[in-house]
């Protein structure tokens, strides 16, 4: 391996460069107006593989934003790994909260800051540099390599789930390798087995026909704001038990293995989630251990919520809507579309007279949990051994990653879900940054990973 390690030495500045180049682009996935520029660093995204060396590059257009895919099958004889992350990245709102401008990419104190650092360019760049490395320096790759990179996972992901369930045979591999994950800490490598799914929704209150002087009208008018507040507490009590009937029916039982690992928490992620939160106490259901509510229970928030008057000053007044942006995380097996059709009727029933109701669906996405056992998982956990000199730990991960279930279940292959973020990046937040250390370990990870895949 030295001369892979001396390559990704030698050439780490470079990549660091052509890293910031891509953050240049700002492919906030979700806004209209930044569609161009999805586009453009979907382009970025195809030179880099043509770059590499693949033979086969395609930049796939859909309905909405395109895939990019790329092949090199000249390893006869050799597994066929799938490399799976995104392009796309969260919008940057509250913008004042920025120390330097989201796509201006910035290094300081070994972070590299700017919105896409760690979700997911650097982690995508991670991949790529390890692929070039191993191309440049052996001349060939360890084992054949299929690339899929979308666009859409922070707006749900619709276009690459159809892509996958239309060409089953096109993706067909022996494992999938996902960079979109993080670990505990610099010095605690991690694996992570599950992900939660997600429903995400808006739930808009229709009350009169137009806004009403809340004096002349305050009594005997519906007030949806209000109307709103009654349905948000209704469906989760302050105990951070969600009260919608049926919600907790379908949920697989952990392991006797898994609650003995929550409650001893060797990791002790009850001190870090009060120091990374800056809070003295947490909330939700005190019965779980924290690490098994921010990662193996159903969770439903809050994320936005309006309406009515919120200027400067005051106005009576009583408004004639109001909407709010509800999500619930879905460890398996609660699906998505059922729940979304529970939630629905718990917001309907926790409505008070007067107002009308409507619940939409903006997206929905499966959760998983796969074997720490299969081959793939082992050459990755080699992998991380060698690098940080220490085996990882096994993890299940809060967020949701639309595809990974999609994956497990039209591919049926080993799901490696082996990512270099940190708990501090500031995923989706103002100040999102990437560790460069994180960022060369996890390039020197992946070239070892793929010699212990073939
Ligand atoms: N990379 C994240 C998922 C993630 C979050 C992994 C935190 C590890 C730690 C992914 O880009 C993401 O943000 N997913 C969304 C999915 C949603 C928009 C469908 C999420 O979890 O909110
Ligand atoms: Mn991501
Ligand atoms: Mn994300």
């Amino acid at each position: 391996m030295t001369q892979l390690d001396d390559y990704i030495t030698a050439n780490k500045s470079r990549f660091v460069d052509e890293l910031k180049a891509w953050l240049r682009i700002p492919s906030i996935s979700t806004l209209k107006e930044h569609a161009g520029d999805v586009q453009r660093a979907a382009v970025f995204a195809t030179r880099q593989l043509q770059h590499i060396g693949f033979p086969l590059v395609e930049l796939i257009e859909t309905a909405r934003h395109p895939l990019v895919y790329a092949e090199w099958l000249h390893a006869p004889e050799k597994p066929t790994l799938l490399l799976y992350g995104h392009y796309d990245v969260q919008p940057t709102d509250p913008i004042a909260q920025w120390q330097t401008p989201p796509f201006e990419p910035d290094e300081r104190n070994g972070n590299l800051y700017a919105r896409g650092a760690a979700d997911d360019k650097g982690q995508v760049m991670v991949m790529f540099k390890a692929l070039e490395a191993l191309k440049e320096v052996e001349g060939s790759l360890p084992i054949n390599i299929k690339v899929l990179i979308e666009g859409e996972e922070e707006e749900g992901g619709l276009s690459i789930e159809n892509y996958v369930k239309e060409h089953p045979e096109r993706l067909g591999c022996d494992a999938v390798f996902i960079c979109d994950t993080h670990m505990p800490a610099e010095d605690t490598p991690s694996l992570i087995y599950g992900l939660r799914g997600i429903i995400y929704t808006e739930v808009e209150v229709q009350g009169a026909k137009r806004d009403l002087h809340s004096g002349t009208y305050g009594g005997v008018a519906p007030n949806p704001l209000h109307a709103l507040a009654i349905i948000i507490s209704r469906l989760k009590d302050a105990d951070g038990h969600i009260h919608i009937p049926g919600l907790y029916d379908a949920l697989r039982k952990p392991t006797h293995a898994e609650k003995e690992f929550w409650q001893r928490d060797p990791l002790h992620m009850n001190e870090a989630f009060l120091e990374e939160m800056g809070v003295t106490q947490l909330s939700g259901e005190l019965e779980y251990p924290p690490i098994e509510r921010a990662s193996a229970r159903p969770t439903l928030e809050v994320h936005g919520f309006s309406g009515g008057f919120v200027g400067e000053g005051a106005k009576t007044v009583i408004p004639a809507t109001a909407k709010a942006k509800i999500s619930l995380r879905l460890p398996p097996d609660l699906n998505s579309k059922n729940v979304f059709t529970l939630f629905e009727q718990a917001v309907h029933d926790a409505a008070p007279a007067g107002v009308s109701v409507t619940v939409h669906n903006i997206h929905g996405g499966e959760g998983l949990v796969v074997s720490p056992d299969t081959e793939p998982m082992k050459a990755a956990a080699e992998a991380l051994e060698e690098v940080y000199g220490k085996p990882p730990v096994y993890l299940r991960e809060g967020g949701s990653i639309p595809i990974a279930a999609l994956f497990n279940e039209v591919l049926q292959v080993p799901i490696v879900l082996m990512g270099f973020g940190l708990p501090n990046d500031n995923l989706h937040a103002p100040n999102e940054k990437y560790s460069l250390n994180q960022f060369e370990r996890g390039i020197r990870t992946v070239t070892r990973f793929l010699h212990h895949m073939a």
